[in-house]
């Protein structure tokens, strides 16, 4: 008898089931998936991706493929590319999971957390943020806030001709963050702690090779050297506050009450899992704001008309103050053309260009189907620049927040739906404080108009943004 029939269906039973397997991990099976290509094997299109920056990436495939969901891999993971104000509905509504690159959370967190879902990492961290950002801690914030821009405007910016905004902004915006919630003034230690959140930020959306001397190594060095500073004055606190006996913190101090936050069993936090949410506030706070800053002066130095308005609703909240007297809440709400121009200029430079999510069950969106296991991404930039809703789109018009403003889902700054920012009253407070000590104090002139921006994860002026300072005679 021979063995050639039975060797061949077995040959041919192996070369099935293998197929089959290949059809499910790669997502080829009667499905109709989004289209697009997933590059190379386990690298994707994270090289293209990095190379070209979020905006210029998304428009190549949007071309190539569909402009309303196309699917790619990056970050060692098949996405799905949502476009256009459907594509953040749908986003925003049905796909409310959180994910960040793995590689990224290997640098903000410690390595027995980096594997959590996030989503459970995501519920802590409100409750966490939701106490530092409650509306009587934000009231208290403003006084505090205008006092460290007046000290930093007269240390940083007072006495000279020229001075590079992005990085004075990256200073000011993280020495306030710091100053908020996590309290230590120790100059020395604030300033080393700045240091190692630069290599933290841009490790975050380097090419994920942790070998010695790329950009994503040192950014996991960085990270963890912020955490034993962190987890070092937690504990600081922690022993403070047991021999004081303290239950009940005031509302100034961020970090007393944060010790008091419990999880769902009434367990304190421990000093570990604290550093880890203090890093990832403090990396959402300072680079976001900071960024939003210097390209609202960006703005305002390239155009004088909208400087002039801003200068005249501004001045005339100084004017009603008494020498050396801060800020108040009450002073912000009166800031609604700042505010305006703010808006307009986070519309077409949004600091955070989108956000990702973990499809936890397949889903349909625009005749294709979404398999469980993707990621998905949404993007600011899809609806900012489109002039179906934005009518001559690269015009800066502040007058489009007037009235009702954009139709919802085009205009998202700050997300939407339940993952929208919740530091979004925290940011729009610290911008107008500043952009107030700025204009009330000097007229802008930009230096250089071709100042290069690059995309990756925020827009960074090139050049950092120079520019000529000039002090007003009043
Ligand atoms: C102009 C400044 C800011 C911008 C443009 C901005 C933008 C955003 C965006 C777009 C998201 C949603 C990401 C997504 O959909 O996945 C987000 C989430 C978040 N932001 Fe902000 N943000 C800013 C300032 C802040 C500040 C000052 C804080 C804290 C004090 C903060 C804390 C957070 C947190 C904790 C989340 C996560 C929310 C969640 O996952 O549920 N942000 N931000």
């Amino acid at each position: 008898m021979t063995l050639f029939p039975y060797i061949f269906a077995l040959l041919l039973i192996l070369s099935i089931s293998v197929f089959l397997v290949w059809m499910k991990q790669s997502g080829h099976t009667n499905m109709k998936v989004p289209p697009g290509s997933c590059g190379w094997p386990v690298v994707g299109e994270s090289f293209r991706y990095v190379s070209l920056g979020t905006q210029h990436f998304i428009s190549e495939k949007r071309k190539k493929y569909s402009t309303d969901v196309f699917k790619t891999s990056i970050f060692g993971q098949k996405m799905a590319v949502f476009c256009g104000a459907q594509g953040n509905k749908f986003v925003f509504t049905k796909l409310i999971t959180s994910w960040w690159p793995v590689t990224v959370k290997k640098i903000l967190f410690s390595p027995e957390f980096s594997h959590t879902p996030l989503d459970e990492t995501s519920a802590a961290m409100h409750r966490f943020v939701h106490e530092i950002l409650k509306p009587e801690a934000l009231k208290n914030y403003v006084p505090v806030m205008d006092a460290m821009a007046r000290e930093h405007v007269e240390s940083d910016w007072d006495g000279n001709e020229v001075v590079k905004v992005h990085p004075l902004s990256k200073k000011y915006t993280f020495e306030l963050a710091y100053r908020l919630f996590v309290k230590e003034i120790d100059v020395e230690q604030v300033t080393r702690i700045f240091k190692h959140f630069a290599l933290v930020t841009s490790g975050m959306f380097s090419v994920p090779i942790n070998l010695p001397g790329t950009a994503y190594s040192r950014g996991v060095k960085g990270g963890k050297l912020i955490r034993e500073e962190l987890v070092k004055i937690i504990k600081k606190w922690r022993q403070e506050m047991m021999e004081k006996n303290e239950t009940s913190p005031s509302y100034t101090d961020s970090l007393s009450r944060m010790l008091l936050v419990t999880d769902e069993n009434g367990k304190f936090m421990s000093e570990k899992e604290m550093s880890n949410y203090i890093i990832a506030l403090l990396i959402g706070s300072y680079e976001s704001t900071s960024t939003a800053v210097s390209f609202v002066l960006k703005y305002l130095a390239e155009l004088p008309h909208i400087y002039d308005e801003v200068y005249k609703e501004l001045m005339e909240i100084a004017k009603s103050k008494r020498e050396g007297e801060l800020l108040t809440w009450e002073d912000i709400q009166k800031m609604r053309y700042s505010w305006n121009v703010v808006c307009e200029s986070l519309r077409l430079m949004p600091p955070v260009q989108g956000g990702f999510r973990e499809v936890v069950s397949d889903v349909s969106f625009s005749g294709f189907t979404i398999p469980k296991g993707y990621k998905a991404s949404w993007t600011a930039y899809t609806t900012h620049k489109d002039p179906e809703y934005f009518p001559d789109p690269e015009k800066f018009d502040p007058s489009r927040y007037e009235g009702n403003g954009p139709a919802i889902y085009t205009y998202v700054p700050f997300g939407g739906g339940a993952r929208m920012c919740c530091g979004k009253e925290y940011a729009r407070l610290e911008v107008l404080v500043f952009i107030y000590n700025i204009v009330t104090r000097f007229r802008l002139e930009i230096i250089n108009p071709q100042d290069k921006i690059v995309f990756h994860s925020f827009p960074i002026p090139m050049e950092g943004l120079p520019l000529r300072i000039i002090r007003h005679n009043i």
